[in-house]
């Protein structure tokens, strides 16, 4: 399919009547046909410009950033985050890693790096774009993030009881939306996904173009906005909490080959 038929299907189909859509059947016809073509292919290509683009004091691009398989290797990469990195002695995720490489590589001050790190339709975050370069060339290369180090051991356990910690205003844990078989939010089935079934699907399209309003988004965005609806403060960005709810939910999901980034509604 071109990119022109896959946005004039995209357009057609956000514009069915509601009551269209309200049955299990439509949303799934829906979700084959938006995988057929992509919009998420057009952030690829202008994270890839932004991958070579010299910036920063330094005047260098992101081409000898080391995200885990050495410096400027990008093949597999993403499939192999989070994962501790002995040079900052911590475990890291797409974006944290990326930025660690404009502070480092390219000399930005992290003030600057993070002023803008999540975008919109008009104007798509510098975080956002880079992102589904990575991610996109790790397409079929099998979801293993880090688990044997004893940090990522660390960081799995602490994201595994965050999920099911219970706080906040509303007493919610991630389970009170995400721990009941094909529990449904505004035509969304919510999978389970602390079980390998439901997390494999779910980490291996992410990071991810939203049909709804045109966005690409990254999982620590995924995760800081189920935060928000939960009524929690939100974790600020590169934290180790959610870091480490990555982890957990990517190495639930292990052994899936990656296949994003995806679409959904
Ligand atoms: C109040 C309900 C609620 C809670 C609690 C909640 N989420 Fe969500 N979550 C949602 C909804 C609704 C969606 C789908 C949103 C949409 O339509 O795109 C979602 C989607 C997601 C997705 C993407 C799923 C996919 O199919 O791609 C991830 C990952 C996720 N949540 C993680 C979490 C984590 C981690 C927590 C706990 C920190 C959490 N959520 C807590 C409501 C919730």
């Amino acid at each position: 399919m071109t990119r022109l038929a896959a946005a004039i299907l995209v357009l057609g189909l956000v514009a069915l009547p509601a009551a269209a859509q309200d049955s299990k059947k439509e949303i799934q016809k829906y979700r084959q046909m938006v995988a057929e073509g992509s919009p998420a292919e057009l952030f690829e290509v202008a994270g890839e410009e932004l991958w070579k683009k010299p910036q920063g004091p330094n005047k260098v691009s992101l081409e000898k950033c080391d995200l885990g398989e050495g410096p400027g290797v990008l093949k597999g990469a993403y499939a192999h985050l989070p994962r501790y990195f002995p040079d900052t002695d911590r475990v890291m995720d797409l974006e944290t890693r990326l930025l660690h490489c404009m502070t480092t590589v390219q000399g930005r001050s992290r003030e600057e790096a993070t002023k803008r790190v999540f975008g919109n339709a008009n104007q798509p975050s510098e975080m956002e774009l880079l992102s589904a370069y990575v991610a996109s060339e790790s397409r079929g290369v099998a979801m293993a993030p880090g688990t044997r180090h004893a940090k990522e051991q660390a960081a799995f356990e602490l994201g595994r009881k965050l999920f099911f910690h219970r706080a906040g205003a509303w007493d919610f844990s991630c389970t009170s939306c995400h721990g009941e078989d094909d529990k449904r939010i505004r035509m969304q089935y919510l999978p389970v996904m602390s079980k390998p079934e439901g997390a494999r699907r779910i980490v291996s399209t992410w990071p991810a173009y939203l049909v709804r309003n045109g966005e690409f988004k990254t999982m620590q965005w995924r995760i800081n906005d189920c935060y928000r609806q939960m009524r929690w403060p939100e974790p600020a960005f590169a934290s180790d909490a959610t870091i480490a709810l990555n982890l957990f939910l990517t190495a639930t999901g292990q052994g899936e080959p990656y296949a994003g980034p995806g679409t959904k509604r």
